[in-house]
């Protein structure tokens, strides 16, 4: 039986007879012997393994290239060499497959533009290995957290005819024509209406929260969006709660608390991935998180945002107005240099927000919040929803949105309505704040980017 190399390498004493497998990082010869690394993908670090010439399998040693993957039999010993407590003793080796001399990723460096045009093999890399462990690993403590607060998992669709945001950034589903493979007529189409990639589990976690108490949605979102930054991509994923007998307050805090687990959980349980992070991207970034997870986010208003942006003295690229959408500038100068920590924006002008968030008694604000981390700006954007009927026909009616269409959604005020409240987090913008990265492709296996679904 295959024991990982993750086991191999934390193992507490040697061991008779182990198998093991992997890819070949590097190989060194010597007269008698050759030493192979191996890397499983279980973990970080690699295998040492000694290989005698002469043991079975060994005359194949010259094509063990890097990037070949092998069989190994042998002895776990304690290693004389420095750098590792374990080697194996190889008793038997297997070359599985060849890689030749085109395979790209030889022992060097590489620009992350080029590995993201390598994308099916980038993870092979200790850097995006980490990376994607780190991601899988992240998504089970999401589902931890909530589960540990008697949340329940909603599967939201992806399709969907509603467009949660209003921002009109969808892509359409549509059917090919099965003889040509041409696009059919929209007005022939499968749903018989205009059916869209979610952009968002929001409305449909909405129903369920107003049944089950405590829902979250986890999945991926797709937007349209033409924006070609460093934190935009047409998919990516979406950490969504929703609570009913919630209001904005219990939704700030709940944000703050997910944020902060989920940075201790980079932190504490990685394995040693988060430290190649530290070593190659960003140097202080265990200090960044520690400094997170054990204090207090700010709070303020978007007035007082606004007020504080527009007396920093500092010349931004797009002014600051009160009613304008605060930039990415401002979001990041206000947590990297006003408070030098998270800090939650709350109450938003509410032309700027969507239909669904809940007016304040000033009626000129609603109940919105967006948590901005440093580096970063956005990472979460929330509200406490609308829960009175006629306010909500009203603001429906004010963004030309249908009754009918929207009717299902309706029924949740119409019938027995409560207080409710939640938020979205990009799962992606969370990655990029524990690990430093500093683009989005560089955090999701298969970026989709304008102009980029290549894989
Ligand atoms: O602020 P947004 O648009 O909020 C919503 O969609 C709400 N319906 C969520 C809710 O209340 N349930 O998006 C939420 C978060 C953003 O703060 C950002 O982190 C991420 O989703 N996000 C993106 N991440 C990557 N690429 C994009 N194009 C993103 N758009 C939003
Ligand atoms: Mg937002």
């Amino acid at each position: 039986m295959r024991t990982l190399i993750r086991d191999l390498l934390t193992a507490t004493a040697p061991a008779a007879e182990i198998e093991a497998a992997g890819w070949v990082r590097t190989r060194r010869d010597s007269k008698s012997f050759s030493f192979l690394e191996i890397n499983d993908g279980s973990c970080l670090g690699s295998l040492q393994v000694v290989i005698d010439h002469g043991i079975p399998g060994s005359d194949d040693l010259p094509r063990m290239t890097t990037g070949s993957s092998v069989q190994l039999v042998g002895r776990l010993v304690s290693s004389q060499g420095g750098g590792q407590s374990w080697e194996m003793q190889a008793s038997a080796v297997r070359l599985l497959g060849i890689a030749p001399e085109d395979y790209p990723l030889q022992k060097k460096g590489h620009s992350p533009e080029f590995l993201r045009s390598i994308a099916h093999l980038r993870p092979r890399t200790n850097l995006y290995g980490a990376m994607f462990r780190l991601r899988s690993r992240m998504s089970q403590a999401v589902h931890r957290f909530f589960a540990e607060r008697a949340f329940h998992y909603i599967h939201t669709p992806i399709i969907t005819a509603s467009d949660c945001e209003g921002a009109g950034e969808m892509f359409r589903v549509t059917t090919l024509d099965p003889s040509t493979g041409a696009k059919q007529k929209f007005e022939d189409d499968f749903f018989e209406k205009a059916a869209h990639l979610t952009v968002s589990g929001q409305l449909e976690g909405e129903a369920f929260a107003c049944a089950l108490g405590r829902i979250y949605t986890f999945g991926p979102t797709f937007r349209a969006e033409n924006s070609n930054t460093s934190r935009h991509a047409a998919e990516f994923w979406m950490i969504e709660p929703e609570m009913a007998f919630c209001d904005l307050e219990g939704d700030m805090d709940l944000a703050e608390e997910m944020l902060k687990y989920l940075v201790v959980e980079a932190l504490e349980k990685q394995e040693g991935d988060l430290a190649i992070f530290e070593k190659f991207v960003d140097k202080g970034l265990r200090e960044r998180l520690e400094f997170v997870a054990s204090n207090p986010f700010q709070r303020i208003e978007y007035a007082e945002a606004v007020d504080i942006l527009q007396n920093s003295g500092k010349a931004f690229e797009y002014p600051v107005e009160y009613g304008h959408n605060l930039q990415s500038e401002h979001e990041r100068w206000l947590t990297e240099e006003h408070f030098q920590r998270p800090v939650t924006v709350f109450n938003y002008p509410k032309e700027i927000k969507p239909f669904y968030m809940r007016l304040n008694d000033d009626e000129r604000t609603v109940t919105a919040m967006d948590l901005l981390v440093p580096g970063i700006g956005e990472i979460v954007g929330g509200s406490q929803r609308e829960e009175r009927l006629d306010m909500l026909l009203a603001n429906m009616e004010r963004h030309g949105l249908s009754t009918e269409e929207y009717g299902w959604y309706v029924d949740t005020r119409k019938f027995g309505s409560v207080p409710h409240a939640g938020f979205g987090m990009g799962f992606e913008r969370l990655l990029m704040f524990v690990t430093g990265m500093q683009n989005i492709r560089d955090v999701i296996p298969f970026a989709r980017t304008p102009g980029h679904c290549e894989f």
